[in-house]
C-alpha cells in the first residue's frame, strides 16, 4: 500500500507534552493545535467514568493511593495539574464537541459497559468516537453492546499472526507501539482492512519514518512538532 500523503494526528492524552495529561486544559490545547483526534484514558470509579491514565493517583495528581479506593467526590477534589480537576468522559465529549474525533481508551477494568451506556445516551454526538483498549475482552464487549462505534485494538508488541488477533473484534484500527513498528505488521493490518495508528511519536523524523512504512496516523504528546497544523 502506498504511504499516505499526510499522517492523521491524534493528540495523546490531549496534548500531554504541553499541558497536564488527560485534563480539559490538555484537550483544549490539542484542539487549538489542529489535531485530527484527541486520545484520553478512562477508568470507571464509583459508578462514574473518569479520565486518568494510571490506577494510582501519585504521578498525575496531588492525591495518594489507588483510584478504586476513592469516591468520585474525593477524586474531583484533587489537583490534576495547574489547578485542573480530573475530568469525566462526559466533560471531554462536550469539550471536543465535534471539533475533532475522540479516541476513548478503556484503561480500567470493566469499562466497556458504562462507556457504551454513555455513548448510546449521547446518540449522534458519539459518532466521532473510536473506543480502544489493550483489553480485548472489553473491546469484544463493546462490539456486542454498541457495534456501530468503531473499535481500535491496542497492542504492545508483535503478535503471532500479526493483525489476525483483531479479526474477531471487527476492529477499525490497530494501534501499535512505536517500539515494535514493523513493516509486515503494518502491511498485514492493511490487508485485513484496518487502519494503522502508532503510539507514541514525538519526533518529526520518527513520524516521517512511520509514514514511509505506510502508517496512517500517530498519537503524539506534541502534535505541533510532528505536523498538526492549527
Ligand atoms: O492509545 C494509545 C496510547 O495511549 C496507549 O498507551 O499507556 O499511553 O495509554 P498509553
Ligand atoms: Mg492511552
Amino acid at each position: 500500500m502506498p504511504a499516505p500523503s499526510r499522517l492523521y494526528v491524534i493528540g495523546h492524552r490531549g496534548a500531554a507534552g504541553h499541558e497536564p495529561e488527560n485534563t480539559l486544559r490538555s484537550v483544549e490545547a490539542a484542539l487549538r493545535l489542529g489535531v485530527d483526534a484527541v486520545e484520553v484514558d478512562v477508568h470507571a470509579v464509583d459508578g462514574r467514568l473518569v479520565v486518568i491514565h494510571d490506577e494510582r493517583l501519585e504521578r498525575t495528581t496531588n492525591g495518594h493511593g489507588r483510584l478504586a479506593d476513592h469516591t468520585f467526590a474525593q477524586l474531583r477534589a484533587l489537583d490534576a495539574g495547574r489547578g485542573e480537576r480530573i475530568p469525566t468522559l462526559d466533560e471531554v465529549l462536550d469539550a471536543v464537541g465535534g471539533r475533532a474525533e475522540l479516541v476513548v481508551e478503556l484503561k480500567g477494568a470493566e469499562t466497556a459497559a458504562p462507556v457504551a451506556t454513555l455513548l448510546r445516551a449521547r446518540g449522534p454526538a458519539a459518532d466521532d468516537v473510536v473506543v480502544s483498549s489493550f483489553d480485548h475482552v472489553q473491546l469484544a464487549r463493546m462490539r456486542a453492546l454498541l457495534p456501530e462505534v468503531r473499535r481500535g485494538a491496542l497492542v504492545g508488541g508483535v503478535p503471532l499472526g500479526y493483525a489476525a488477533f483483531a479479526r474477531d473484534l471487527g476492529a477499525h484500527s490497530v494501534h501499535m507501539s512505536a517500539e515494535f513498528l514493523r513493516a509486515p505488521f503494518v502491511d498485514d493490518a492493511h490487508r485485513r482492512g484496518m487502519v494503522v495508528w502508532v503510539y507514541t511519536v514525538n519526533r518529526r523524523d520518527d513520524a516521517e519514518r512511520a509514514r514511509a512504512l505506510g502508517v496512517d496516523g500517530v498519537f503524539s504528546d506534541v502534535p505541533d512538532e510532528i505536523g498538526a497544523e492549527a
